[in-house]
């Protein structure tokens, strides 16, 4: 079949079935193209607790896909490739966070959403790029806190928050390469480009430090992949340096046509997020594959988190 085919039959599969299909921000440009949503970790979570549809297809990575099981238990959520893994959904396991938490016996956990449900289903609170730190403000004071598993996020939260965390030792291999010598070439290469950065990104912390230094790149600049795609339609500026994964840059320029964006690392690709094709989208329509279901008494566990999160939220 050829693209024009497969997009008419994934249509028609999507009618057939009520489903909908839900896409990250990162995938190919043909998959955003035919999805019914496209967002960042926050805004996909509410997307599957709001949907009627029957099944979900999640475009995206597995905890994405799990997540979406947890909030919505009665529907049938697909992902195209059960392979579509994360680097730092995979920096920690719930023995090495049980081990913690053993020594740490009154300490609130607050999880990122890239974490398996197993690991979810120990943590107090969840929370995503984009609400990070209202989380980790509307815990009390005195509390002890581990913040896991990105160490760039946790250090960018206590940097905005002021709070002393424990923050795990993980991080995405994708973002963790975008550098600050990246951004101080691409500076240099687009002097007037407003800088937008992940705060997944190994930059983020310490580019916030020198901002005043080296970089037009100040706190507001640091945000989800939503929120850099919010700011790139705000603002005035006419060019953009952006330090994520470069999935991001076909929506940008899509909905932007006026404005330039170049990415701050050329090789920032998530060989997961790529996993996904149009061709395993129709599969998994016509096939009904692969199911991601989280068992009822995990997702039971993991579920409080990331009420708690929607509800901060
Ligand atoms: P966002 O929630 O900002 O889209 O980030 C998800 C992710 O996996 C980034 O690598
Ligand atoms: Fe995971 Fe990094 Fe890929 Fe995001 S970009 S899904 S954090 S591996």
């Amino acid at each position: 079949m050829n693209t024009q085919e497969l997009v008419t039959e994934i249509n028609r599969l999507k009618e057939e079935r009520n489903a909908v299909v839900l896409a990250h921000n990162y995938q190919v440009p043909e998959v955003q193209d035919i999805a019914d949503y496209i967002g960042d970790s926050l805004g996909l979570s509410h997307q599957a607790a709001e949907t009627d549809a029957d099944v979900i297809v999640f475009c995206g990575v597995h905890f994405m896909a799990e997540t979406a099981s947890i909030i919505s238990p009665d529907k049938k959520v697909l992902i195209p490739d059960l392979d579509a893994g994360c680097s730092l959904a995979d920096s920690i396991t719930v023995e090495q966070l049980r081990s913690w938490k053993a020594d740490h016996p009154d300490a609130v956990v607050v999880t990122y959403i890239n974490t398996t449900a197993a690991v979810k289903a120990e943590c107090d609170y969840c929370c995503t790029s984009s609400n990070a730190v209202d989380i980790v403000e509307s815990i009390p004071e005195e509390k002890e806190i581990l913040f896991l598993p990105d160490k760039f996020l946790g250090s960018y939260v206590e940097m905005v928050t002021g709070r002393e965390l424990n923050i795990w030792d993980g991080s995405c291999h994708v973002h963790e390469k975008i550098g600050e010598l990246n951004l101080g070439e691409k500076q240099k290469e687009y002097p007037d480009a407003e800088v937008l950065i992940h705060p997944e990104c190994g930059c983020s912390t310490s580019c916030m430090m020198k901002s005043a230094m080296y970089f037009d790149c100040e706190d507001g600049h640091i945000h989800s992949t939503s929120g850099m795609l919010n700011r790139a339609s705000e603002s005035e500026a006419e060019e953009f340096v952006v330090a994520t994964e470069t999935g991001i840059l076909h929506r940008m320029r899509k909905e932007n046509p006026g404005k330039k964006f170049y990415p701050a690392n050329e090789n920032a690709v998530c060989e997961f997020m790529k996993m996904i094709t149009l061709e395993k989208l129709h599969e998994a329509l016509k096939y009904d594959q692969h199911e991601v279901k989280v068992s009822k008494e995990l997702a039971e566990r993991a579920h409080l988190p990331i009420q708690r999160m929607l509800n901060v939220a």
